[in-house]
């Protein structure tokens, strides 16, 4: 299959530093913390991409599942592991395929979709949605990280367009994402029988471009 990260991946982490300072990486790892992983949390992460949400997970506890599609970011995020100096206590299983065929349902204490369901068209990040929300125990969480919908102000709201525009156009252009609006993931959490019972926003000059949601299945 067509490695669609292959010239993108290798620098994706550099990329999204030049592009966003910390925030990006700030939000991916906001609701991963030792209050909300128990000891030996069951964490899925999927389109883990390099792998810093999932090394920090592992680093709190977790018995981490990686599942991602691209080999090369699977084998950059294999070597980010392997270079931890506490690589030998991480507890990380990575999964090369398709995370809609990766069925383990219910088994997750922790289901985390960090700036990956904005690669997709509606339909298809719906049906993504879903089947990650399958993953989750009763009293599970699903974690989203990603872009924040437009909020404030129309200069504001254009600004934070113009924003995600070009980054969705850049990743159209390298690896052939979907060019959409800003998902609003919220809603769909709760129509799903989740309650959100945490969202934290970031900061790129001084509007919030990023929101990292955590939400409790019923
Ligand atoms: C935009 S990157 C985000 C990576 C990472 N979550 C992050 O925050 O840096 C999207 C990732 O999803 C992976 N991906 C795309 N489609 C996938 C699928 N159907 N199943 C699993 N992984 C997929 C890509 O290979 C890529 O690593």
């Amino acid at each position: 299959m067509l490695d669609k990260y292959k010239l993108v991946g290798p620098a994706y982490d550099a990329l999204s530093k030049a592009y966003s300072g910390n925030a990006i990486h700030n939000c991916k790892l906001a609701m991963l913390r030792q209050d909300t992983l128990g000891p030996e949390s069951n964490v899925l992460i999927a389109g883990a991409g390099l792998g810093k949400d999932a090394i920090h997970a592992a680093s709190l506890g977790a018995q981490v599942t990686v599942v991602d599609i691209s080999p090369t970011m699977l084998s950059r995020l294999q070597k980010n592991v392997a270079n931890q100096t506490n690589a030998a206590e991480l507890n990380i299983d990575t999964i090369l395929g398709d995370i809609l065929k990766f069925e383990d349902f219910g088994n997750y204490d922790v289901v985390v979709a960090n700036f990956f369901l904005n690669v997709f068209d509606r339909d298809k990040m719906t049906l993504l949605l879903q089947h990650l929300a399958r993953h989750c125990n009763p009293g599970g969480a699903m974690v989203i990280g990603d872009f924040k919908p437009g909020q404030g102000n129309l200069l504001k709201q254009g600004f934070q367009n113009l924003y995600w525009y070009a980054a969705a156009s850049a990743f159209f252009l390298a690896a052939g994402n979907a060019v959409h609006r800003i998902y609003d993931y919220a809603p769909m959490l709760e129509k799903l029988g989740f309650d959100i019972v945490e969202q934290q926003d970031f900061e790129v000059l001084g509007v919030d471009m990023y929101s990292a949601l955590r939400a409790i299945r019923q």
